[in-house]
């Protein structure tokens, strides 16, 4: 076979092909990009959830412009959550299939204006997508797919572990100051206004602060004064 010949052959060959299989790991199956889909979908519609919220929250009626922004700020998250997951997909020769996005079935009370109840329904989003991202862990497992499991751990577990409590710790201050209704509302939502929408106690849930701790407490090693040999 001559050399045109064979390039010929080579362009025949290829260009029938499915290159995105060409790029795809053995390990990742069809289920397993079904799986990765299953998360976007739920990022978008944990999106819309959080938007609503956010949405409510900045009404005349409600007046609550700090929840407001930690919505807002929530609602991005799942949205930059969903393009990654998105954007890794595609890069790993998946394809994205979209469905409808669920309209969420949340209002914040206005009569009276109270915090508890949107707030546990907002954990339980949060919660839904820690358990999700657990569920594509074992799924990433089973096929192998040590590159899903690695970005799922490192992007996804802990920050999702983080969220969680986040908004548990919330839902707790909000039931402390709903049994007296209005004031201790009026400061939590101003602290939420000062932070931009984000949990006061935030840092307090870091576990990797830890690492600062050890960091400043080793900082002078060379002080003998501090640490004699
Ligand atoms: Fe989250």
């Amino acid at each position: 076979m001559s050399h045109t010949e064979e390039v010929q052959q080579a362009i025949e060959k290829h260009s029938k092909a499915n290159i995105d299989e060409y790029i795809q790991a053995s390990s990742f199956k069809p289920d397993l990009q079904d799986s990765i889909r299953g998360h976007i979908a739920l990022n978008w519609k944990s999106w819309f959830f959080y938007r609503k919220l956010s949405a409510d929250c900045a009404r005349a009626n409600v007046g609550l412009h700090g929840f407001s922004m930690l919505w807002k700020r929530a609602a991005t998250e799942c949205f930059a959550d969903g393009m990654w997951l998105e954007g890794y997909l595609v890069q790993r020769g998946g394809r994205s299939k979209p469905s409808d996005i669920p309209a969420p079935n949340v209002q914040w009370p206005d009569d009276p204006v109270d915090p508890v109840q949107p707030v546990y329904e907002a954990l339980q989003v949060e919660k839904e997508l820690l358990e999700d991202v657990l569920r594509l862990c074992k799924a990433a497992d089973e096929a192998e797919d040590y590159a899903l499991e690695d970005v799922l751990e490192t992007r996804f577990l802990k920050k999702e572990t983080k969220h969680v409590k986040d908004l548990g710790d919330l839902l707790q201050q909000c039931v402390r100051i709903s049994k007296q209704p209005g004031h201790g509302l009026y400061h939590l939502d101003k602290e939420l206004r000062e932070t931009k929408g984000v949990v006061p106690w935030s840092q307090a849930n870091n576990p990797d602060n830890t690492d600062l701790l050890l960091q400043a407490a080793t900082k002078d090693l060379s002080n003998t004064a501090l640490f004699p040999s």
